[in-house]
């Protein structure tokens, strides 16, 4: 592999959270038939191993966003291109994130769905980049604690590459990792 990246998170370990993440879920929400929300794209990677290990009548929706510059910029501002086709109001809604950084994006989703009025919002996130945050964010599901680097692999990019790496990876050099004429192959299995 290349030695741009270094592994953050193997595909066993991924595979061993989202499945206790899906038994938390399935507990704290029996007799309930929760929305999960996820966020275009980086989300959806997660949003589908995760929905399989939750054991209850749920729904699954999107919402696909376009930021305006980095969320710092943006103050986490960010257009809804496309929002979410069924009425929340009245619902349990769990909003499924790949990872939360600053919380800026994180923030003003929330506020515009609490504004609709859901019985509950939580957020499950696969990781948790808690040394950036910039507002008091946190998510009642985490995945794992992530260290303040740059990761890409199941789900997560680099303008648009390597979402379909079935790790995670830690970027060590990134304009190396940029610079690479050979694609970046998903390094062999763990145990
Ligand atoms: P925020 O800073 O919490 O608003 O995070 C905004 C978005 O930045 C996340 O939803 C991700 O799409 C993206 N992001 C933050 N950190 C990383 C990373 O390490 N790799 C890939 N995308 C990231």
């Amino acid at each position: 592999m290349s030695e741009a990246v270094r592994v953050l998170v193997g595909r066993a370990d991924l595979a061993r959270r989202v499945r206790e993440l899906g038994r938390a879920i399935t507990e704290d929400y029996a007799g309930r038939q929760p929305v999960l929300l996820s966020v275009l794209k980086g989300g959806v990677w997660f949003l589908a191993d995760l929905v399989r290990a939750i054991d209850l009548p749920l729904e699954v929706h999107f919402l696909a966003i376009s930021r305006y510059g980095d969320a710092e910029e943006s103050q986490g501002r960010v257009q809804i291109l496309l929002d979410v086709d069924v009425d929340i109001a009245g619902r349990d809604v769990l909003l499924v994130e790949d990872i939360v950084d600053t919380g800026l994006t994180c923030r003003y989703l929330l506020s515009v769905l609490a504004a609709r009025d859901p019985a509950s919002l939580e957020v499950c996130t696969l990781l948790d980049k808690a040394a950036r945050r910039i507002v008091p964010l946190v998510p009642r599901y985490v995945g794992f604690q992530c260290p303040d680097r740059f990761v890409i692999g199941y789900g997560l990019d680099d303008r648009e590459r390597y979402r379909n790496l079935p790790d995670l990876l830690q970027v060590e050099d990134l304009a190396s990792l940029r610079a690479a004429a050979e694609p970046l192959e998903a390094p062999p299995a763990r145990a």
